[in-house]
């Protein structure tokens, strides 16, 4: 049988990918993270050193972008080649760049035909896909569709004490910067039809995998 997808969107920060590793343990799911895929694209495209606000040379280093990735939450990996890059994507300058891979049509459109044969084949009784458009164009008829949110202060908060060893301001900066670009392509902070809304800003970590569970339990 096809797996059930639960596919979860929001903005940086607002725990989706801790919160939905986690809820995927607890269900015995996979996990997609599909911005991994778009980070691991722009560490390929910087490797080559591609500009990556050329759109050309961004599609052209699509071509021969050769991913891997794990949908296991408790062994997770991201592999570029024989490059094992699961740390790597989470660099600033892979941060700074992203947003300029994922505005290509082109590539979206290749990388989500990739996230639907993952799922797929996945072998799991369901996936937790997490992203920002997984809701509305890569699985818009997925049984559970959840936006995950938060107010901006807490978003930056938390990013800062992820990355710790980097200047708050300049992480909040960084992570503003890449949500307002990101925004010109996916409206990930309102939600669809069919879509509910989780918001995280007065939660915890647990009570936040509580409420996507309460949702899935609800919904499948
Ligand atoms: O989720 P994360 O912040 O790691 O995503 C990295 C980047 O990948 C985002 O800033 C966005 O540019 C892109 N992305 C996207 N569509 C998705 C997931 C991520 O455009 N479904």
């Amino acid at each position: 049988a096809e797996p059930i997808v639960v596919a979860i969107d929001g903005p940086a920060g607002s725990g989706k990918s801790s919160v939905s590793k986690q809820a995927a343990r607890h269900l015995g799911f996979g996990y997609l993270d599909t911005g991994a895929a778009y980070r691991a694209l722009a560490w390929h495209a910087l490797e080559r050193g591609v500009d990556t606000s050329d759109a050309l040379a961004v599609l052209d280093a699509a071509g021969d972008f050769d991913y891997a990735i794990s949908l296991d939450p408790d062994d997770y990996w991201v592999r570029v080649g024989a490059a094992e890059v699961t740390d790597a994507i989470r660099e600033p300058r892979v941060s700074d760049a992203v947003s300029g891979v994922a505005r290509v049509p082109a590539v979206r459109e290749a990388v989500n035909a990739m996230f639907r044969a993952l799922v797929a084949s996945s072998g799991r009784p369901g996936v937790i896909v997490e992203g920002r458009d997984i809701t509305t164009v890569v699985t818009p008829d997925a049984p559970v569709r959840i936006l995950l949110t938060a107010a901006p202060e807490v978003r930056a908060a938390r990013r800062s004490a992820e990355v710790a060893t980097q200047d708050a301001t300049a992480v909040a900066d960084a992570l503003h910067r890449r949500d307002a670009a990101d925004a010109q392509v996916v409206d990930f902070l309102t939600a669809a039809p069919g879509v509910t809304v989780i918001d995280s800003t007065a939660l915890d970590f647990e009570q936040t995998v509580d409420a996507v569970l309460n949702v899935v339990r609800a919904e499948t």
